[in-house]
């Protein structure tokens, strides 16, 4: 039997997963990656296309047809229960490609499989996971490096931080932390001596 590792890799918004994925998939290991697979899923044609539209109406559509993400992002993050609505619509659906994703990977030979997940907790995927691992980065730099990538102000970047389980509360449920908040340096560092670790399971 070969022995496998899928980690559920998650954090919060802007703390450093996507950051941390690029590191795996530079030591050859494969990141699936759950907001591509969503994104994918919201395209005309796709599964979750028309489901969005009959909830939310064709007011969010651009001109040609595609969901106006951006314009969707500002609706959830300003309304719970229709950020909820929009999760029960996606996650299901992202989690059977994960699934497929997985299948594929471990029929390649691969023993450690990442899995890049925003609301790894929230959404039960943690049910896919073996080990859990969290990237941590102290709230205002967290505030700092997303109102700097997103282009948003104070207001609009705490939003869709609060609208997250708290990091503190993740950090507590993971088997592995990264914490962020330095350096990428001091990142790269953590993220070796956690690579020499995991392998030792496998
Ligand atoms: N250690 C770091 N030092 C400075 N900037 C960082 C660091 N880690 C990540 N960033 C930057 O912070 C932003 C958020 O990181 P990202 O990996 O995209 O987060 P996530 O995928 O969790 O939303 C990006 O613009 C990224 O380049
Ligand atoms: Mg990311």
């Amino acid at each position: 039997m070969v022995i496998k590792m899928i980690i559920g890799l998650t954090g919060g918004i802007a703390t450093g997963k996507s950051t941390i994925s690029s590191f795996f998939k530079e030591e050859g290991i494969p990141v699936i990656d759950t907001d591509l697979i969503a994104h994918d899923l919201m395209k005309q044609g796709q599964k979750a296309y028309g489901e969005i539209i009959k909830v939310f109406g064709s007011e969010i559509l651009n001109e040609d047809g595609e969901i106006n993400r951006k314009a969707l992002g500002k609706i959830v993050f300003n309304n719970e229960e229709k950020r909820l609505m929009l999760n029960r619509i996606v996650h299901p659906l992202v989690k059977e490609v994960v699934k497929e994703d997985i299948k594929r990977y471990q029929t390649d030979g691969h023993k450690i499989i990442v899995i890049d997940v925003p609301l790894l907790f929230e959404s039960g995927f943690d049910d896919l996971c073996d080990k859990t691992l969290v990237v941590f980065t102290h709230y205002l730099i967290q505030l700092e490096r997303l109102r700097k990538r997103d282009h948003l102000s104070k207001t609009e970047a705490e939003k869709r931080i609060k609208a997250q389980m708290r990091l503190e509360d993740k950090v507590l449920r993971a088997d592995f932390v990264l914490d962020n908040s330095g350096n990428i340096n001091a990142t790269y560092k953590q993220f070796i001596e956690l690579l020499h670790k995991i392998k030792k399971f496998c």
